[in-house]
């Protein structure tokens, strides 16, 4: 056997048969003042997947989304997206943002335009699409989130779950490549949780990649291909949902969802009389 082959056999697998990454962050470290959010992140979405993030209030979840779609400067490290470095200097910060799509629990729809005018505004505005064309597109797109019908209603003829799917068409629209989803059922009534989830299931199904921030453990156990438990500003542990959610390794893990657990129960027997309506 010559020196040759032996280093060949030590090299990695094929780099091109692993799954494209669509996100990476490499220790990733932000800080507002002397409070140190994220400290030190390491993560990797692949294209397609579905990892879903969660954690006590103040874990950092919400800035981890905010710094991956560039609403946040990082202090330390560094993010890819496919594979480009977003977080360097002199990067085209407009034209990356959209290719991240981001949802947050506050629908921020403008209320005097109409759902369609909504959906096609950045279209339009940004990328210069005439408007026949990207009425087509959202109309198309409201329809894939159950609200053909409702195209020409403004938000507050519209509940808060379907508000939340014209959010969610609206950032769909721009043909982003991953999805960022922020606690995005957590504003709505519990009877209005079950169709944003049902829209963001489908969408995890077509192929989207996403990253989705909740509470919602049923759609974690159900939906995400990974589950990632964050502490402190930093990855606690990681791995597919049934272990993370039922056999986690960790402590703090373990006390979070003892905890998470026990809230629901609590809350399930917690019935507040509106002052006695009757
Ligand atoms: N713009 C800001 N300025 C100063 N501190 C901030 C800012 N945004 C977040 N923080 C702080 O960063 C920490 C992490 O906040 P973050 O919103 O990321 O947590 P979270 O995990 O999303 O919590 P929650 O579950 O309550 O949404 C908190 O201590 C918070 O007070
Ligand atoms: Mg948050």
């Amino acid at each position: 056997m010559t020196a040759g082959s032996a280093s060949e056999a030590e090299l990695p697998a094929d780099p091109a048969g692993a799954k494209a990454q669509v996100i990476q962050a490499e220790g990733v470290r932000k800080r507002f003042g002397d409070n140190i959010v994220l400290d030190g992140i390491d993560l990797a979405v692949d294209a397609g997947e579905t990892l879903v993030v969660i954690g006590p209030s103040g874990s950092g979840k919400s800035t981890l989304l905010r710094c991956i779609n560039l609403l946040e400067p990082i202090d330390g490290g560094r993010i890819l997206l496919e594979g480009e470095e977003i977080t360097r200097k002199g990067a085209k910060v407009a034209t990356i943002r959209q290719r991240i799509g981001i949802v947050f629990q506050q629908f921020n729809l403008f209320p005097h335009l109409k759902a369609i005018d909504n959906v096609t505004l950045a279209a339009r505005r940004v990328r210069k699409v005439s408007r026949s064309e990207a009425e087509a597109r959202a109309l198309e797109l409201l329809k894939r989130v159950g609200l053909e019908e409702k195209a020409r209603e403004y938000p507050h003829q519209l509940s808060g779950g379907q508000q939340q799917r014209v959010a969610i068409a609206r950032a769909l629209m721009m043909e982003p490549h991953v999805m960022l989803f922020d606690e995005v059922t957590s504003a709505l009534d519990p009877e209005l949780v079950g169709e944003v989830l049902v829209v963001m299931r489908d969408l995890a199904q077509s192929g989207m990649t996403m990253v989705v921030v909740t509470h919602e453990m049923q759609f974690a156990r159900e939906v995400g291909d990974r589950v990632l438990f964050m502490d402190e500003g930093r990855i606690v542990e990681q791995g597919v949902p049934a272990d993370v959610l039922d056999r986690p390794r960790e402590e703090r893990t373990r006390r979070f969802l003892r905890r998470s657990l026990q809230l629901a129960r609590s809350l399930e027997e917690l019935t507040i009389d509106q002052g006695g309506a009757e």
